[in-house]
Parts: C-alpha cells; sequence; structure tokens
C-alpha cells in the first residue's frame, strides 16, 4: 500500500468488503458421489460455480479472487484419469468462459509450477493471461499445480540464487524479499480464505500469505456454494474486527504488510 497514513487505510477498510478473497473450493467429488455421479460431474458443476462466484465477487466489488483450483498433491495422488480430466475441463473452462470473462472486465493469473504441466495447458494459460492482461476489474488468480511449501522453497532458491550472485546481502534478508519472490508478487495477502465442504485444514494453500486472514469454513460442497453463499461469507468477515496483534480497534487495523 503505498498509503503514508495507515489510519486512513484502516478506516475506509472497517466493516468494508474484503479486498481478496481466496477459495479453497472443496466436496467436488462428494457432491457427485451423493448423488450416484462420476466424480467428473462434480467438478463440472464446481466449474459452474467458480463462474457464478467471479460474477457475483466482481458484482461486490471484491478486488481479487483466488482460488485453489489444483494442488501439487492432487497431481502427485489422484488417479490419472481424474487428472486428465481436470486438466481437459481448465482448458474447457478457459475457451468457454472468455467472453464472459471479458464482459465483467476479469484479469487471468495462474500460481503454481505450471513448467511441470503439460505444454498444451502451459500455452493456454500464456494465452489467456496475455488476452485478459488489459482487463481491470478484478483479479482472478487460480491456483494451479500449486502447493505453498514448494512456492516457498522455490522462493528461498532464488534469493539463494541472487545471494550467490552477489546481489544480494543475506543479512539483508528481510519479508518483502520472500514475498517478492512468490509465484505472483503483486498479489496482496487475502483478507478472507473460504474452504467449503466442512474440511477445516488449509492442505498447503498460501502459508505466508494468510497468516492475518480471517478464515471462514462452509459446510457445503463447492458446487452448492452459490451466490447467497458467498454474501453471508462476506457479511460474517464485515462483522468481524482484525487485530493484528494490537488491541481491538478499527481505528488502528491496517495489515502489518500494508504498511
Ligand atoms: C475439490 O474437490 C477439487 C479438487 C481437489 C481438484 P475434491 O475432488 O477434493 O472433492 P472431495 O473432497 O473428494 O469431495
Ligand atoms: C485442496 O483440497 C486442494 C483443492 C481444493 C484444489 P483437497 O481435497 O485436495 O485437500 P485434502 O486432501 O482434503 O486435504
Ligand atoms: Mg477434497
Amino acid at each position: 500500500m503505498s498509503s503514508s497514513d495507515p489510519r486512513s487505510e484502516a478506516t475506509r477498510d472497517a466493516g468494508a468488503v474484503p479486498r481478496h478473497i481466496a477459495f479453497i473450493m472443496d466436496g467436488n467429488g462428494r457432491w457427485a458421489e451423493s448423488r450416484g455421479l462420476p466424480r467428473a460431474a462434480g467438478h463440472g458443476q464446481g466449474a459452474e460455480t467458480l463462474r457464478a462466484i467471479t460474477r457475483r465477487a466482481v458484482e461486490r466489488g471484491v478486488e481479487e479472487v483466488t482460488c485453489y483450483a489444483l494442488s501439487t498433491e492432487n497431481l502427485l495422488r489422484r488417479p490419472p484419469d481424474e487428472v486428465d480430466g481436470l486438466m481437459e475441463l481448465l482448458r474447457l473452462y478457459l475457451a468457454r468462459d472468455r467472453s464472459e470473462i471479458d464482459e465483467l472486465g476479469v484479469q487471468l493469473r495462474f500460481i503454481g509450477r505450471r513448467h511441470e504441466l503439460p505444454a498444451n495447458v502451459q500455452a493456454d494459460l500464456e494465452t489467456a493471461e496475455r488476452q485478459s492482461a488489459g482487463h481491470n476489474r478484478m483479479i482472478l488468480r487460480l491456483a494451479i499445480n500449486y502447493g505453498s511449501r514448494s512456492e516457498l522453497v522455490d522462493a528461498a532458491r532464488a534469493i539463494a540464487e541472487a545471494c550467490q550472485r552477489g546481489e544480494l546481502d543475506p543479512r539483508d534478508i528481510d519479508e518483502s524479499h520472500i514475498a517478492g519472490h512468490l509465484y505472483d508478487p503483486s498479489m496482496r495477502d487475502p483478507d478472507l480464505l473460504i474452504r467449503t465442504a466442512g474440511e477445516e485444514r488449509i492442505s498447503n494453500f498460501l502459508l505466508w500469505q494468510i497468516s492475518y486472514s480471517e478464515l471462514y469454513f462452509a459446510p457445503c460442497a463447492w458446487p452448492d456454494f452459490g451466490p447467497e453463499r458467498l454474501d453471508e461469507a462476506i457479511d460474517a468477515y464485515c462483522r468481524r474486527r482484525r487485530k493484528y496483534g494490537g488491541i481491538v480497534s478499527p481505528e488502528v487495523r491496517s495489515a502489518p504488510r500494508d504498511r
């Protein structure tokens, strides 16, 4: 944040809609299985939810949304046909939803070890980023082949290499160097993290970035998480008081990294 007066930012944020919401979109498989459908049907319905939630987030004035679409562990531990199906679904989503993304003014970005993805998927991600780069109403970031520990390992490596090249003195390393080497250095910390399907864990998502995020766990599966559920989560967030290690007071609650 460039504001020199953290209090003006804090006052603006008091009771306001979260600027950045992160989602752990969980429960697609169970949603399908409980209906006697293949898991792939749950992922397909989950893509519909992503579409509706993107629209609602834009309407509510959210600035950034980051969704956990595929973890590194999913790629390693799920049957290959489910992983292949998810890749195809991602490509279909990017092809089919382009006009809606354009209409909404949404900028697409991707985080994760994308160089490990199939070449055609990598090409689609690059195209989507390039073609939506001029949109500025909201950033929609999809985490694909993403793992937070891998992200921190990659950052540590890059920082160590900079030290080795003599560009950086290890004694000068601070939080801004770590943050600056994450997959999307411009990403602001999520204000609110929502996980669906009743699971109350983080599963290796944005460990660094959610240090002071508000957590919200919704019992319904991701395919059932409609726009009205997002409104409920935002309302719950607005009623909370963020303290950042300080004393409860709406006047002094700007994030440490915003200062
Ligand atoms: C989330 O739904 C989507 C991905 C992890 C790709 P799941 O596939 O984890 O669904 P459940 O948790 O098995 O119900
Ligand atoms: C986290 O969900 C990953 C995504 C939603 C993409 P998982 O379903 O993979 O997490 P665990 O295995 O229940 O912790
Ligand atoms: Mg799951």
